[in-house]
């Protein structure tokens, strides 16, 4: 029996690979790691918390003693990582909280994970999830691959990056088996609107100002969170030990065109005038350090695992436009209180 640490769990792309495992997987035991940070939730996951299979564990990933309590109290037998600090324009503001939960934080759970497996590496397995900012920017053309070199910009991108390098250097030097995984930018339900897409929304509602950084002409391989996870769940299961997979939308979009789509879908649903939201529109200084474009090639995933999107685009907006409308309390606890400074700072002087 598979006893696997998620962690991470709280937050938005873990909550769904933890559904998805709990559900899809009774006969596996998923310990849901979370230090529950502003973005960590549980209320993202009220619907399995009573599941057999399913426990969640409050620990931070800097904490060794609280990881190593973790592996002997479970048995654990592999670990799935999500946990980070995960938004650029925070990493602009504080880089050393990258540095210490996607740095520290995942040498230690290395450490960990090292030191309870040392009996026989070849019975587990670390799976590091990523991102393709650690690839940098790209012009108008062309694709990140596997074998594109690293390149990151923001102090989130190189905190990710450096994670990475480890995960690597413990399977070349520890002989551990790691797996890793590079995907583009996600939406879909339970996104903390911090970042673009739930921002918008939430901002359409509430009827405030829509920021756009700079000309809005920065690009982004779109992909929804739910075919995410089913693509964290195949690599799981049949990636190839040491492997590198790249998971995208083939799905680009400006920036201002998306914001476009959201407000015509938002005002369609809401019965208005089209037309009505994009008044909300404003542009607003850019981020430093701006990436034009990432847009990903999710060859090597469709043709070795099968893979590949079972949403378009506006079907996965519109599910995502569907969620936040429906669950309206989960928008406004996660809004309330440090969030509400958290904006105040970011686009006060916009
Ligand atoms: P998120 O910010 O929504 O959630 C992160 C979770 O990690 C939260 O539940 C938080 O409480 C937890 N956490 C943070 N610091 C921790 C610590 N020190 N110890 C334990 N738990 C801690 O992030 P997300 O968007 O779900 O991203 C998950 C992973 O996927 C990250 O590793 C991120 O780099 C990667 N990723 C995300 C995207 C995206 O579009 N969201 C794209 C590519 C890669
Ligand atoms: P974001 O969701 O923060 O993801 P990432 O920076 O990891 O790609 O931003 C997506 C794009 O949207 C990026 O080009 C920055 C831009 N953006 C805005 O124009 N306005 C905003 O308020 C935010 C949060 C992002």
């Amino acid at each position: 029996m598979k006893k696997i640490i998620i962690t991470g769990g709280a937050g938005f792309i873990g909550s769904h690979v933890v559904r998805r495992f709990v559900k899809k997987y009774p006969n596996y035991l998923i310990v849901n790691v979370d230090a529950l940070t502003y973005a960590g939730n549980l209320e993202n996951l009220s619907d399995i918390e009573d599941e057999a299979n399913y426990v969640f564990e409050k620990a931070d990933i800097t904490n060794a003693e609280q990881l190593n309590v973790i592996f002997d109290k479970y048995g654990v037998t592999d670990v799935i990582h999500l946990a980070a600090e995960s938004h650029v324009d925070r990493s602009i503001t504080n880089p050393l909280d990258f540095v210490y939960t996607n740095i520290i934080g995942t040498v230690n759970l290395l450490e960990v994970a090292k030191n309870k497996w040392k009996d026989d590496y070849s019975a587990h397995l670390f799976y590091h999830v990523s991102t393709d900012e650690v690839y940098g920017a790209l012009g108008s053309e062309g694709l990140f691959t596997e074998e594109t070199r690293y390149d990151p910009h923001s102090p989130y991108s190189a905190s990710k990056a450096s994670s990475d390098h480890f995960v690597r250097a413990y399977q070349d030097t520890y002989g551990i088996n790691v797996l890793v995984s590079n995907c583009s930018n996600n939406y879909g339900p339970y996104h903390f609107p911090e970042k673009l897409i739930p921002l918008m929304i939430n901002n359409i509602i509430n009827n405030k100002p829509l920021p756009v950084y700079g000309d809005g002409k920065y690009t982004r391989d779109w992909l929804f969170v739910k075919d995410h996870a089913v693509a964290i769940d195949l690599i799981f299961h049949d990636g190839k030990i040491g492997d590198t997979y790249n998971i995208g939308g083939f799905n680009e979009w400006k920036n201002i065109d998306l914001v476009h789509l959201l407000c015509e879908q938002v005002d369609e649903k809401f019965g208005r005038p089209s037309g009505t939201s994009k008044q909300l529109i404003t542009f607003v200084k850019d981020r430093p350090g701006h990436d034009r474009r990432y847009a990903i090639d999710a060859g090597k995933i469709n043709r070795e695992l099968g893979w590949q999107p079972s949403v378009t685009f506006e079907q996965g907006l519109s599910e995502t436009i569907d969620w936040f409308l429906a669950n309206k309390t989960w928008l406004e606890n996660v809004t309330s209180g440090a969030y509400a400074s958290y904006y105040d700072n970011q686009y006060s002087n916009s």
